[in-house]
């Protein structure tokens, strides 16, 4: 057999392999050292390299991009040498952030140009009043009247709060005082005086995205379009039950109602604080918010009685709520801000899927798209730019960190992404924020579920398989569990743990997911294998392992290169209605078009729900790339 030279950059060590050797087994070989953390089954791209030159043949890619093959990387563990090569071990470090992907939502591209002028509907604006005098003596309000129809706003209505102070403001601004206006749309000259000051004035939004489980909120500066910072913080309504039925149950009894209105509103005011320090935006200063959510949130927040929602025939009391001032509804921003909730399209299909869908992009698509935001309820819409069908299916907070023992949302300290050696069943992970873990986000908790399942920690059933010689498997105080983090490792120094009672858990959440798209695509003569594209939003944002999701049959098995994370699409979408009066039309457009399907009358759901509740579903057939990873095990 021929011995071929490899070169092992930058140790400079310099060693003889036989054809067929692989990279990693070379570096191992030099005494050097190289993470595995999947056992080198091309799992985890943790052992990626950078062969410089020579002759490599590559088992496996899945791990690497297109750029990433471009700019001559390969895993180690599925490099096989042919030849003399020259090989770069980069730094674990670089690897990571190679892996890791940007979450500042700061960042955020518009798919528009950004022009307040034309595009929003909430400016500040300095006036020129002249000053009264014995020849002009008309009163403070006409003077101020005057000076905004000279700007084109002839009909502009003044709240009492407001014209208390107009003498005071207009002569303390020596009459060049600050407005703050609201167009109302469509705009022909009519406007609400939001805000009157003898200072400057800067017209800051808020996007605010109430979930079941997490209510996101988007602080924005209205003059340059920039996000200012975002904050995201579980429902304080929580406690009062972790879906919108029970939620619904809650606000049926006694002061329920009022009840979890002021616990959403103690959650807003807690981002708000939390956005006020990092930003020194004061939440007084918020001259405009837009909400979405689903439907009942949205009633929650503007304290609508929910009942109607969860009984036959399924109707909200409202789907577009009207515009409201923030002290009707008690938001501790701007008394006179503008508070408005997009609208949504049926009781389990609202605002959050609307808003999602623009921020998708699907009143553009030429594709068939589903588009699916998993949140407490999984979300779905099936169509093109010409049709859309929507269901929801009630998958549990699970994939938000809720309802599982060690799970948290994804904020610093959550385990995001989990490799399970598949000889040893030692895990390796990656935290956010790079320190100790304190509990498993739902990326991590996908992840997770998925190698305790290829490296047969756990049965198709998601039963952990109790003779496997691993001190991670063992009887806990809820049952068999796998120790993902030992105490000694944890920030809080308690064991980190996935039990059965979890699993049980995810594999609800997930059928439930999967048996949505399916009697989606029924029900309008479609195959999942049709579908040209998935865009994903909700909860697990941007950091999903696709790979993973499909093994545990959570998304559909088809080419990886058809789905597309979106991050948390309606928040986003509703940042855009903030900045766009256009965006906002657009919502209501597809509000208008989108017909909704309803799954709690339809047998076929019960069926798909049942078939989908194992690993990855009772029909292998409908995934055959796990079936594939089936027989690579078995062999
Ligand atoms: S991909 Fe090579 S060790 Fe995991």
């Amino acid at each position: 057999m021929n011995a071929h030279t490899v070169k092992l950059l930058p140790a400079q060590v310099t060693i003889e392999v036989p054809t067929g050797a692989l990279v990693a087994e070379a570096i191992q070989l030099a005494g050097l050292q190289i993470a595995q953390p999947c056992g080198g089954q091309g799992r985890c791209g943790r052992c990626a390299v950078i062969v410089e030159q020579g002759a490599v043949r590559l088992r496996s890619t899945i791990r690497l991009s297109a750029a990433d093959l471009d700019a001559g990387y390969a895993l180690a563990c599925q490099a096989v040498i042919e030849g003399d090569a020259t090989v770069l071990i980069p730094e674990q470090e670089r690897i990571e952030r190679r892996l890791v992907t940007e979450k500042s939502a700061r960042g955020m591209e518009l798919p528009f140009a950004y022009d307040p002028a034309a595009l929003q509907s909430v400016v500040a604006q300095q006036l020129k009043l002249p000053p009264p005098s014995l020849q002009d003596g008309g009163d403070d309000l006409a003077r101020l009247q005057r000076g905004l129809a000279d700007r084109g706003y002839d009909q502009v209505d003044i709240a009492l709060p407001i014209l208390r102070r107009i003498g005071e403001v207009l002569r303390q601004s020596e009459w060049s005082p600050w407005v703050l206006l609201e167009r109302l749309e469509p705009f022909n000259g009519a406007a609400r005086l939001v805000d009157l000051s003898a200072e400057t004035l800067r017209p800051i939004g808020l996007a605010l995205d109430i979930g079941t489980t997490t209510v996101s909120a988007y602080l924005v500066d209205l003059a340059s379009g920039e996000v200012l910072n975002s904050a995201a913080e579980y429902n304080g309504q929580i406690a009062a039950g972790e879906d919108v039925i029970s939620r619904i149950v809650f606000a049926g009894k006694g002061d329920g109602l009022q009840v979890l209105g002021a616990r959403v509103r103690e959650t807003i005011h807690e981002l708000l604080d939390r956005l006020r320090k990092r930003t020194g935006v004061a939440p007084q200063d918020i001259h405009k918010v837009v909400v979405v959510g689903n439907t009942t949130m949205i009633h929650l927040f503007l304290g609508l009685p929910p009942e109607s929602i969860r009984l036959t025939p399924y109707v909200p009391a409202a789907n577009r709520p009207p515009r409201f001032t923030a002290d009707e509804l008690g938001l501790g921003v701007h008394p006179q801000a503008g508070v408005e909730c997009l609208p949504g399209v049926a009781s389990y299909v609202g605002a959050d899927i609307t808003a999602g869908a623009l921020a998708a992009g699907l009143p553009s698509c030429e594709q068939l798209t589903l588009f699916i935001d998993v949140g407490t309820n999984g979300e779905i819409v099936l169509g093109t730019r010409d049709w859309m069908v929507s269901c929801a299916c009630s998958a549990g907070p699970a994939f938000e960190g809720a309802g599982v023992v060690d799970g948290m949302r994804a904020t610093q300290g959550a385990i995001e992404e989990v490799w399970v050696h598949s000889a040893t069943l030692e895990p390796t992970y990656r935290v956010i924020g790079g320190g100790k873990p304190r509990g498993i986000c739902g990326s991590g908790l996908i992840s997770l579920l998925s190698e305790l399942f290829v490296t047969g920690a756990i049965d198709h059933g998601g039963s952990f398989k109790l003779d496997l010689d691993s001190p991670r498997i063992r009887q806990g105080e809820h049952g068999p569990e796998y120790v993902l983090a030992w105490a000694a490792d944890t920030e809080h120094g308690r064991d980190i743990s996935l039990t059965k009672v979890d699993i049980d858990n995810l594999m609800r959440a997930k059928a439930a997911i999967y048996a949505g798209f399916s009697v989606l695509a029924t029900s309008v003569g479609v195959e999942l294998s049709d579908v040209q594209q998935v865009l994903v939003g909700g909860a697990f944002g941007k950091y999903i392992n696709v790979e993973k999701a499909v093994q545990i049959g959570l998304l559909p098995d088809l080419p990886w290169d058809r789905f597309h994370f979106l991050g948390n699409t309606a928040v986003l979408g509703a940042t855009w209605a903030l900045l766009s009066s256009q965006a906002r039309q657009q919502v209501v457009e597809i509000a208008d078009r989108m017909t909704y399907v309803e799954l709690s009358a339809d047998n076929a759901f019960y069926d798909a729900f049942t078939a989908a509740l194992f690993l990855p579903h009772t029909e292998i057939e409908r995934f055959p790339s796990v079936a594939e990873v089936w027989e690579r095990q078995a062999s």
